[in-house]
C-alpha cells in the first residue's frame, strides 16, 4: 500500500519507487509538510523538525497548550490571521466579518484508485491500483466549514495530484475569497523558477529567475490560461540541468485565471502555491454547498528536467487525454487559413484539397469564414450556418465532395464568442459578458458570450451539433481569439459576480464534454489565437491544440522546446507554412521546417496548388517519412538536448519505448563562417545496443557512443549551406 499511516506519530507517508510524501498531523490538529523528493524509507528525524524556540515578533496559536506559532510550521494548507504572516491557501470571510479560519485535522481516508472531480477536467486511472489516494478532512467549528485535502499517488509516476473541497455545513452563507488546490512548504530556497511566459506568437519561452526574499508569481487574470504565462512553474536546484539536478514541476490542470507563486520568508523556507487566481474569485458558499477547486499536479525529478517532463508527458498523454484519439495517429492535415484567410470559394477549396491529396495530407481543414456573414472578423460569429454565397450548396455538399477525395473534412469554430454585427447578437444582445450601463469591450471586432449561463451554452451545443450532425466532420478546431473583459453576468445576483470567470471556465469544460461525448469520432483541436489556452484543462478535452500562430522555423524551435517542458508531443499541432514567413517574413527552406514541424502532430498551412514541383516532391517525401514515424513521435521519449535558449543551435530526439528506434534533429539558427566541429551528444538511447544512423551507410555507432562522446555533423548534412539549417537522423537499433 503507497500510502502509509503511523497511528502513533501521525505520520502519513505517500510513496512509489521514485518518490515520498511525507506529512504529519501536529498537536493533534495542524497539518504540517514534512518532506517531499527522491524516496525514502522513513522519516524518523523530520518530526524532530518542530520548532518551539520562543522569537521576537512570534505569535503563538491560542487555546492550545503548546506553544505553536503557524508562521514558523510548514503547512499543507494555511490560512491567515492567526500567527501565519504568510500568504494563505485558504481565506474565507464570514458573516461576522472575520475572515480568520481554525481548521484542526477531523480524520482521514485511504483508498485505492482516484476521485472523478467533474465537472472539472483531471488526470484519472484506468484500474484501481494504478493509484492510491488520501482524504484529509479538517473542520472549523466555529464556522462550520469542512476542508478536505486530496492527495494521489500514482504508482509508476513520480507524481503527487492534490486539490481541496472546501464545504459549508454551518448554518450562514460564507464566502470563499481564496481556494487554493495547493500549498507546500519546502524547507529551503535555493532554487530558480522556471515559467514558460510570453506573448502572442512567442508563448511559453523558458525563463529562469532565482528565488529571493519575497513573493514571485505568474498568474493569468485575462479569463483563460494565456500566451503570457502557463500554468507551470519549476523549482530546480541553481545546478540543475536537462538531465540531472533536482526539480520540482507543478501543474495546474485548469483553463482560467490561475495564481502560480513562491514566497521566501525570512528563515529561508519557501511557499509554494497554485489555484484559481484570488483577486477575480469571490465564491459564496451557502449553507449545503461546497467548492471544488482544480487539481495541481506535484511531480518531483532527481535527474533534471528531461526526466520532470517525461513524468508530465506520459502522465498528461495517456491519463489525461481522453477518448478514441488519445490512442490514435493523427491525420496529417491542411489548413486553408494562411493560404486563403477569409477569401475562399468551394471551388478554391476543392482545388486545394485535390492538390492536397496528391501529396498525400488526410484531412482537410476549413478555417475561418466558411458560416454567416463572415467577410472579415467583423461580422458571423455566433451563426454557425453556412456562408450562402462562399458554399451556395451548403456544408455537407463540400464535406462530402472532399470525402469523395479521398481525404477526411473538418471545421473551424469559435463558439464562445459572437460578433456585434451577427444575427445572434441581434437576438439576444444580452447574452454577452458585460456590466450594466458600460460598452463592453471588444477585442478583434468580438464580445465574449456569457458562458456561465447554461441556456447560451445549450444554444451553442445546438447549433454546433447541427452542423456536425449534417456534415461529414471528423474534426474540429476550437479557436478562442480574445482575452475576457467586462466579467459581469445579468444572470448572477450582485453577490455572485465573483463567480463568474470560474463559471465561465465551467461552461466552457461543459461545452467540451457535451460536443466530445456526442461526437466521439470527431478530433478536436484546441486554439486560441494560436496557443493562449494551451493547459491540462482543455487536453482532457482536446487531445491536440494549435500550439502558435507563429510558424516561422526558427521562432517554433523555442517555442516548442518551452511547450515540451509540459506537454507531449501528442499534443503539439504543427503547421509547414509558405515562405517568406507571414509572421516574421523569414524564409527557411522547405526541409528546416518540416523537420521542426514533424516534432509533433503534422499538418500544413500553405496553398499546395502554387508548388513548384521540386517543392512537391519534397513535400510528399516529408509526408510519406512522417507517416511512417509518426508512432514513435507520438509515443516516444522526448529528450531536449541543445536550448535554443542559450545558443545558436537547438537539438532533440524521440526515443521509442523499447530503445530500437529514435528520431533526432539538430538546428542551426545561423552559420559562422569557418566554423569548428559541431558535437552532438544524445539521450535515451541503450548503451549496448549498436545502431544505425540514416544517411550514414552502414556504420555501427554503440549507444554509449551516441550519447557520451556524440556524433559530428558533417558539413553535407545540413538542410541549408547557410542561415537556418537542420539535419535529421532516423536512428534503429541492429536486431
Ligand atoms: C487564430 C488561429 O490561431 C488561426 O490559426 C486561425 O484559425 C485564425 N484564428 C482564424 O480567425
Amino acid at each position: 500500500m503507497p500510502i502509509t499511516f503511523d497511528e502513533q506519530r501521525q505520520l502519513f507517508h505517500l510513496y512509489n519507487d521514485s518518490v515520498s510524501y511525507i506529512i504529519d498531523v501536529c498537536a493533534g490538529r495542524f497539518i504540517r509538510s514534512l518532506y517531499f523528493g527522491r524516496h525514502i524509507h522513513d522519516a524518523a528525524d523530520i518530526q524532530n523538525s518542530f520548532e518551539d524556540d520562543a522569537r521576537a515578533l512570534t505569535a503563538c496559536v491560542g487555546g492550545i497548550e503548546e506553544h505553536i506559532s503557524l508562521h514558523h510550521l510548514p503547512q499543507e494548507y494555511p490560512t491567515y490571521g492567526s500567527s501565519d504572516f504568510h500568504y494563505p491557501a485558504c481565506l474565507i470571510r464570514q458573516t461576522d466579518g472575520s475572515s480568520i479560519s481554525a481548521f484542526a485535522y477531523e480524520g482521514h481516508q485511504i483508498g485505492c484508485g482516484k476521485k472523478n472531480i467533474s465537472p472539472l477536467p483531471s488526470t484519472y486511472v484506468e484500474s484501481d491500483d494504478e493509484a492510491d489516494s488520501l482524504d484529509i478532512i479538517l473542520h472549523d467549528a466555529r464556522n462550520g466549514i469542512r476542508v478536505i485535502l486530496s492527495y494521489t499517488v500514482y504508482s509508476s509516476y513520480p507524481v503527487i495530484v492534490r486539490s481541496s473541497l472546501i464545504s459549508n455545513e454551518g448554518n450562514l452563507t460564507v464566502s470563499l475569497r481564496r481556494a487554493m488546490s495547493f500549498s507546500l512548504d519546502l524547507s529551503d530556497c535555493n532554487y530558480q523558477m522556471i515559467s514558460l511566459s510570453g506573448a502572442w506568437s512567442r508563448e511559453r519561452h523558458v525563463h529562469k529567475r532565482p528565488l529571493v526574499e519575497g513573493v514571485q508569481s505568474v498568474h493569468s487574470m485575462r479569463g483563460t490560461s494565456s500566451a503570457e504565462h502557463n500554468p507551470f512553474i519549476a523549482l530546480i536546484r541553481p545546478n540543475t540541468t536537462e538531465s540531472s539536478g533536482e526539480v520540482y514541476g507543478f501543474s495546474l490542470v485548469y483553463s482560467g485565471n490561475f495564481l502560480a507563486q513562491t514566497e521566501v520568508d525570512s528563515f529561508g523556507r519557501t511557499r509554494v502555491m497554485m489555484g484559481i487566481h484570488p483577486d477575480t474569485f469571490d465564491w459564496p458558499l451557502s449553507p449545503g454547498q461546497s467548492f471544488q477547486t482544480p487539481e495541481a499536479v506535484l511531480v518531483y525529478s532527481s535527474s533534471g528536467l528531461n526526466s520532470m517532463s517525461h513524468t508530465f508527458h506520459g502522465l498528461y498523454r495517456d491519463r489525461l487525454s481522453r477518448g478514441l484519439w488519445r490512442d490514435r495517429d493523427r491525420p496529417v492535415l491542411l489548413n486553408n487559413w494562411e493560404a486563403t484567410g477569409f477569401n475562399f470559394t468551394e471551388e478554391k477549396i476543392i482545388q486545394m484539397a485535390h492538390a492536397a491529396k496528391d501529396l498525400g495530407i488526410e484531412l482537410f481543414v476549413l478555417d475561418d469564414g466558411w458560416f454567416g456573414k463572415r467577410d472579415n472578423d467583423r461580422a458571423g460569429l455566433g451563426d454557425w450556418y453556412p456562408h450562402t454565397v462562399k458554399l451556395p450548396d451548403g456544408l455537407r455538399s463540400l464535406s462530402e465532395k472532399i470525402r469523395e477525395l479521398g481525404l477526411l473534412f473538418g471545421i473551424w469554430i469559435e463558439p464562445e464568442m459572437v460578433n456585434p454585427d451577427s444575427n445572434l447578437y441581434r437576438s439576444h444582445p444580452d447574452w454577452i459578458l458585460q456590466v450594466p450601463g458600460l460598452s463592453p469591450a471588444q477585442g478583434r471586432h468580438q464580445y465574449v458570450l456569457d458562458f456561465s449561463r447554461d441556456e447560451v451554452v445549450e444554444y451553442i451545443f445546438n447549433s454546433i451539433s447541427s452542423i456536425l450532425v449534417e456534415s461529414c466532420v471528423s474534426y474540429v478546431k476550437w479557436d478562442m481569439n480574445r482575452y475576457i473583459t467586462d466579467c459581469y453576468s445579468v444572470a448572477q445576483p450582485a453577490d455572485c459576480q465573483g463567480t463568474v470567470f470560474h463559471r465561465y471556465v465551467l461552461g466552457v469544460y461543459r461545452l467540451y464534454s457535451r460536443l466530445t461525448t456526442a461526437f466521439p469520432h470527431i478530433l478536436f483541436e484546441s486554439c486560441s489565437a494560436g496557443g493562449a489556452r494551451f493547459d491540462p484543462g482543455i487536453i482532457s478535452f482536446a487531445p491536440q491544440t494549435w500550439t502558435s500562430d507563429d510558424t516561422d522555423a526558427v521562432e517554433r524551435l523555442k517555442i516548442q522546446y518551452g511547450t515540451s517542458m509540459v506537454y507531449p508531443l501528442s499534443t503539439m499541432g504543427n503547421h509547414v507554412s509558405e515562405v517568406p514567413n507571414q509572421q516574421v517574413y523569414r524564409s527557411a527552406c522547405i526541409d528546416t521546417r518540416a523537420h521542426v514541424a514533424l516534432f509533433g502532430m503534422l499538418g500544413f498551412e500553405l496553398d499546395p496548388c502554387i508548388l513548384t514541383g521540386v517543392e512537391r516532391d519534397t513535400i510528399m517525401s516529408h509526408i510519406a517519412f512522417y507517416k511512417h514515424h509518426r508512432s514513435l513521435i507520438r509515443t516516444g521519449r522526448l529528450y531536449r538536448l541543445l536550448s535554443p535558449f542559450e545558443g545558436n543551435l537547438c537539438a532533440w530526439i524521440v526515443v521509442s519505448a523499447d530503445y530500437s528506434e529514435a528520431l533526432a534533429a539538430c538546428y542551426r539558427v545561423l552559420n559562422t563562417p569557418n566554423p569548428g566541429e559541431t558535437i552532438i551528444r544524445f539521450s535515451g538511447l541503450s548503451e549496448s545496443v549498436q545502431y544505425r544512423i540514416s544517411g550514414r551507410n552502414d556504420t555501427l555507432y554503440w549507444g554509449d557512443e551516441l550519447m557520451y562522446r556524440g556524433l559530428r555533423i558533417l558539413s553535407t548534412e545540413w538542410s541549408d549551406r547557410g542561415d537556418y539549417a537542420s539535419v535529421l537522423w532516423y536512428i534503429t537499433a541492429l536486431v
